[in-house]
């Protein structure tokens, strides 16, 4: 790849839009992003009021580039009004599974020398943040305190990449001539192999490039072979609208998360009043059925010698079809929003019964270990794939696209080019091999019920 090599980007997620900004650093002149959308995507992962921004990891090297990007978010001039410092309270209730998560999360961070200040019960944790009206957990509380945490505005993050991206000469293309179907490869063979021709589109156009990079979430499989290597998750958050005194009243409240059910919330939104609480959990999955299947085979061209179909029998989840532009889900399955009102009256009982804006499931892309990825194609020489962030990747975003490029190149450092590489011995192991990284406590996975699933494909239009 040379500076002048034509560079396509499929998917303009921070994935997506990260790599495209940094590799125009470079000087890479002929970069193209394709999409549905113009970012920020309205369904994407990334497109949402706020996320939040810890380097608390039960792992040293997330812990380690989690917190060179937040050095970032905190201290770059660039994220001025978009990132917001707000401490963290993890809490676990002992000898749950999120019990030993917690654990290996306090020893990374006396290992890596960040201070963090331990609370021995939900006392301590009111002496710290009054502001948490209330009983917080009965014993057996396990808990700590870090001040060093924050939240960031995500849709206004990745509609500063895409300024950036253009004022650097990249190009957008959305709509249907950027919704991309399958590839045009040079080889043949049952498994369509070989170096990556073109991308073809719903437009019927056929985009040409030297170099493709597949950053498109949950939605890489339905084109190329993942190797039953990445896993779509639904996980469930709401939306609570409050007045101006209690935006005020809410202010600096800190982000409590209970690893043992993976319920967290965000101190209010500012500019929409809003405070959103969410689950951070095993998450549901939703089987491909004979509609999606449909829509996608439609749209394969029968140059692809891999078809759409064969690619869609190993898919065991994927996210309901996009809505149109502008609506948005309103639904979360009963004992989601149980949960979601489960941890407002331990946190914030004053809002438990208040009727939430909106509802809705986020579509994580989960990968077994719950590790990104940032590799090249088993199959397609220059088809370079990044993402499946595992729920955990947006904070990463001032770094990603570092890290990005340097997979490109073939220079991550070895401890990530490891954790973040192509895994293909997960094909044929079905879906029990999606374990994460621990992190992930609560009910079992479970598969959406038949009236589940018809509530969140025709969800009613949302308000926000
Ligand atoms: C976590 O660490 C504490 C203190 O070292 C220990 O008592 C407890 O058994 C550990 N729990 C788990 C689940 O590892
Ligand atoms: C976590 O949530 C569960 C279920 O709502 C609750 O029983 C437990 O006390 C909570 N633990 C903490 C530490 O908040």
């Amino acid at each position: 790849m040379d500076l002048n090599s034509k560079i396509v980007i499929i998917g303009a997620g921070i994935f997506g839009l990260s790599t495209a900004h940094k590799l125009a650093s470079e000087g890479y002149k002929n970069i193209l992003v394709l999409d549905r959308h113009v970012p920020p995507t309205p369904d994407a992962s990334s497109n949402d009021i706020n996320r939040i921004i810890r380097f608390d990891y039960g792992d040293a090297d997330y812990l380690a580039v989690a917190r060179e990007a937040f050095e970032l978010w905190s201290r770059s001039p660039r994220y001025e009004g978009i990132f917001v410092p707000t401490p963290i309270i993890v809490t676990c209730t002992k000898g749950t599974s999120g019990s030993v998560y917690f654990n290996r999360t306090t020893s990374q961070l006396t290992r890596a020398g960040i201070p963090w200040t331990p609370l021995e019960s939900a006392a301590a944790a009111h002496a710290v943040l009054p502001q948490l009206t209330g009983p917080l957990a009965a014993a057996p509380f396990e808990g700590y305190y870090n001040p060093n945490c924050g939240w960031a505005d995500a849709a206004k993050t990745v509609a500063q990449l895409r300024d950036d991206c253009l004022d650097m000469g990249v190009s957008f293309v959305g709509g249907a001539a950027g919704t991309v179907t399958g590839f045009e490869t040079t080889g043949g063979g049952s498994k369509g192999g070989g170096k990556i021709k073109a991308a073809r589109t719903v437009a019927g156009d056929v985009v040409r490039g030297d170099f493709f990079i597949l950053t498109a979430g949950a939605w890489s499989s339905s084109l190329v072979s993942m190797y039953n290597s990445v896993l779509a998750t639904g996980q469930v958050l709401a939306y609570i609208r409050l007045t101006e005194d209690e935006v005020r009243k809410y202010e600096n409240l800190p982000i409590y998360l209970n690893l043992s059910t993976g319920w967290f919330n965000f101190p209010p939104h500012k500019d929409t009043r809003l405070l959103k609480a969410a689950i951070h959990g095993r998450g549901y999955t939703r089987r491909p059925g004979a509609s999606d299947v449909a829509a996608r085979a439609d749209t394969t061209t029968t140059t692809t010698t891999t078809t759409t179909g064969t690619i869609m029998r190993s898919i065991y989840s994927t996210p309901p079809a996009k809505p149109p532009h502008g609506r948005r889900i309103d639904y979360a399955p009963p004992d989601g929003e149980a949960r979601l009102r489960a941890g407002l009256r331990e946190i914030l009982p004053e809002l438990a019964d208040r009727p939430f804006e909106r509802t809705g499931v986020c579509w994580y892309t989960d990968t077994p270990s719950g590790d990104f990825l940032m590799d090249y194609h088993p199959d397609h020489p220059n088809l370079f794939v990044g993402g499946s962030g595992s729920g955990h990747a947006f904070k990463f975003t001032p770094v990603l696209g570092k890290y990005m490029s340097l997979g490109i190149k073939k220079q991550l450092p070895p401890n990530l080019a490891q954790k973040w590489r192509f895994h293909t011995e997960y094909a044929d192991k079905g879906m029990s091999v999606f374990l994460g990284d621990g992190s992930r406590d609560g009910p079992e996975r479970r598969e959406l019920r038949q009236d589940e699933r018809a509530g969140l494909d025709n969800a009613p239009r949302g308000k926000l």
